[in-house]
């Protein structure tokens, strides 16, 4: 098959297709791309870029894995979908298998959904539908902290960062929910106990009308690539439990193994009433996400009104998704990926620290295959993508921000590329 963009094509993208985040009346650039295998993605021209970005943060196998391939071959063989209303099948019940058996232990219920946004919007739902049927009618508001980041759908949006999410311009579409202070304390810092007082606070005055508070465990990711101190996660548990209200991790871009550990609220030895997962759970080869609940919350909501969970995706459980996802949890957990993470993040924090020193750059984290140097004011992203393109890496700064969550698999050579670039790159910054 003919894989080449012609300038037709090309020209029909910028006029008729909408990329995330950009204008349709004069559109960033996009790079045509042909292929991609390993940690190269290859554009028309036959330039090779290395892959900083794991496909926002997915594709932790690299792109073209043979054993993921297989998985989906066989699986179109057999069937790409059926419904799944009244049938079942084999890579649903494994997937699910293998979800319970690595997730916390109470974790023991699965509902699959077509993406993040969405396994947050069936979290949001599970929580307030838990309470309605126990009789709490009342709790059907969320609390969350601020910087953070669910999703682009509306009941994500609505507990995702109101000032990075634009909030303003949605008026009264968006649910009106409880926004505690962003965790302060790093995630090596001292704790300090006013740092949760805020949280605290909201959930002493509101908790009849909580149903739970959300959060990203450890790491917020696209609301600022922040890392915070376990110890705020234990207390937001401890503080759960003391108000009556669920707990609801979004493990989307953290989960497996992103941070070191297989899931970032390991960090704080915790466990979450409803956790969501997505991303690299297909190892960023389809959309799938699922949300994981304790028996608890799934015997709550089904003794009450309806008998049932009032959510039911058309292309809930897919088989090519379900199985290319087993296939990519089986391929992680057969790999030495705590070393690998390890391994990248002591290469990271020791080639990145450089930056420290250009007064541009407010500062340097790591923290597992996360990488990121946060200047003083907001980058021009387009144009340092360029540049970064130019040199063969592929990243894509936002913000303030120019950071790499690279794909486990990168090698020590190519993880230096992508450093000096950043390197580089982050250092040019400063001479404009
Ligand atoms: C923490 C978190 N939650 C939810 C989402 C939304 O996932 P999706 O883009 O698959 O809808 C993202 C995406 O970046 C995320 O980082």
């Amino acid at each position: 098959m003919n894989k080449m963009l012609n300038k037709y094509m090309l020209k029909f993208d910028r006029e008729h297709i909408w990329h995330p985040y950009t204008s349709m009346k004069d559109p960033l650039t996009v790079y045509p791309v042909v292929s991609a295998k390993g940690v190269r993605i290859t554009l028309q021209d036959g330039r090779e870029l290395i892959d900083g970005m794991s496909s926002w943060w997915a594709a932790i196998h690299g792109y073209n894995n043979p054993e993921l391939n297989e998985a989906i071959y066989h699986q179109t063989a057999d069937m790409a979908h059926v419904m799944f209303g009244g049938l079942t099948h084999r890579p649903a019940i494994e997937l699910s298998a293998l979800l319970i058996d690595i997730t916390p232990e109470p974790l023991q219920k699965v509902f699959f959904s077509d993406s993040g946004s969405v396994s947050v919007e069936v979290a949001i739902k599970m929580a307030v539908q838990y309470w309605a049927a126990r009789g709490y009618g009342k709790k059907q508001r969320l609390l969350t902290v601020r910087s953070g980041y669910h999703g682009d759908t509306l009941g994500a949006m609505s507990v995702s960062d109101t000032v990075i999410g634009m909030h303003h311009l949605f008026g009264d579409i968006l649910a009106r929910q409880y926004f505690a202070d962003s965790p302060g304390c790093g995630y090596h810092d001292k704790w300090n106990e006013e740092d949760i007082q805020s949280l605290k606070t909201i959930l002493r005055e509101h908790h009849e009308e909580i149903a739970a508070i959300i959060m990203e465990p450890i790491v917020q990711g696209a609301g600022g690539m922040r890392f915070y101190s376990p110890q705020y996660l234990r207390r937001v548990r401890e503080l759960s439990y003391e108000f009556n209200v669920l707990l609801i991790l979004d493990e989307i871009a953290t989960g497996f193994g992103r941070t070191g550990s297989m899931f970032a609220c390991e960090k704080a030895g915790i466990s979450p009433d409803i956790m969501c997962v997505g991303k690299a759970l297909t190892g960023g080869y389809m959309s799938l996400a699922a949300t994981l609940t304790t028996k608890e919350v799934s015997d709550g909501i089904s003794s009450g009104e309806t008998g049932y969970f009032m959510h039911g995706p058309t292309f809930m459980a897919n088989p090519l998704a379900c199985s290319v996802a087993v296939a990519s949890i089986k391929l992680l957990l057969s790999s030495p990926w705590k070393e690998r993470i390890v391994a990248i993040e002591s290469h990271l924090a020791r080639e990145l620290d450089s930056c420290r020193g250009f007064p541009h750059v407010r500062d340097v984290r790591v923290l597992g295959a996360i990488g990121v140097v946060e200047m003083r004011r907001p980058v021009e992203m387009a144009r340092i993508q360029e540049e970064f393109v130019n040199k063969g890496v592929w990243l894509r700064p936002f913000g303030k921000l120019v950071y790499t969550m690279p794909p486990y698999i990168i090698n020590e050579e190519d993880l230096t590329l992508i450093t000096t670039a950043m390197t580089e790159v982050v250092k040019g910054v400063g001479k404009e």
